[in-house]
């Protein structure tokens, strides 16, 4: 499979880029090949209606339309999607009701810094977002208590495992 995984973090070296390193090498040992785009130093444009934009997005239409496997991730801010993320969401409006050519599965991975945290608002919106893409949910990885600056990297290779297995 080639997987396509997207970092909605800003935060260079913390918890949403390790998770995203670990489940790139767990994917690639198991025989995938796979890419990590950081969406924070993309040029992405808020959505303002139907109109062209000039930036990045083009590239990762056509990123999306070869890939098999799109991973979302994001840091949990106040009980949500990181807003790096959710402008990437966003625009992935052509996809409504258009043949425009996707990934076949969709996962996600989330950290957030309280050992109690709430994903569930964030998975929501993701899960939207790949049911507007038409791609097949393979489910979501959430890690909590990350404000220590550790996550539970042997959590990742599981679930990279899991959604290895699901896939193919
Ligand atoms: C603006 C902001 C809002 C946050 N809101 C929450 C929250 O609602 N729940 C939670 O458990 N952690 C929250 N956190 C903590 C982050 O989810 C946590 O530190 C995470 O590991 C950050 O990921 P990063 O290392 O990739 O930046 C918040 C952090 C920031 C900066």
């Amino acid at each position: 499979m080639k997987v396509l995984i997207l970092c909605g973090s800003g935060h260079s070296g913390g918890s949403t880029e390790r998770m995203c390193q670990v489940f790139s090498e767990a994917m690639i040992s198991r025989g995938h090949a796979a890419e990590i785009v950081k969406i924070s130093e993309l040029n992405i444009l808020d959505y303002a209606g139907d109109r062209e934009y000039d930036d990045d997005m083009e590239t990762m239409f056509l990123k999306m339309g070869s890939a098999d496997l799109l991973a979302f991730s994001t840091p949990i801010y106040f009980n949500g999607c990181s807003s790096i993320l959710k402008r990437f969401i966003d625009r992935l409006n052509p996809f409504w009701g258009s043949d425009l050519a996707h990934p076949e599965y969709a996962c996600a991975m989330m950290c957030g810094g309280s050992p109690q945290c709430e994903f569930s608002h964030a998975r929501s919106e993701i899960r939207s977002a790949a049911n507007t893409v038409r791609m097949e949910w393979m489910g979501d990885l959430c890690l909590p208590g990350t404000d220590k600056g550790v996550i539970d990297e042997a959590a990742v290779r599981q679930f990279a495992e899991k959604i290895s297995e699901k896939c193919v």
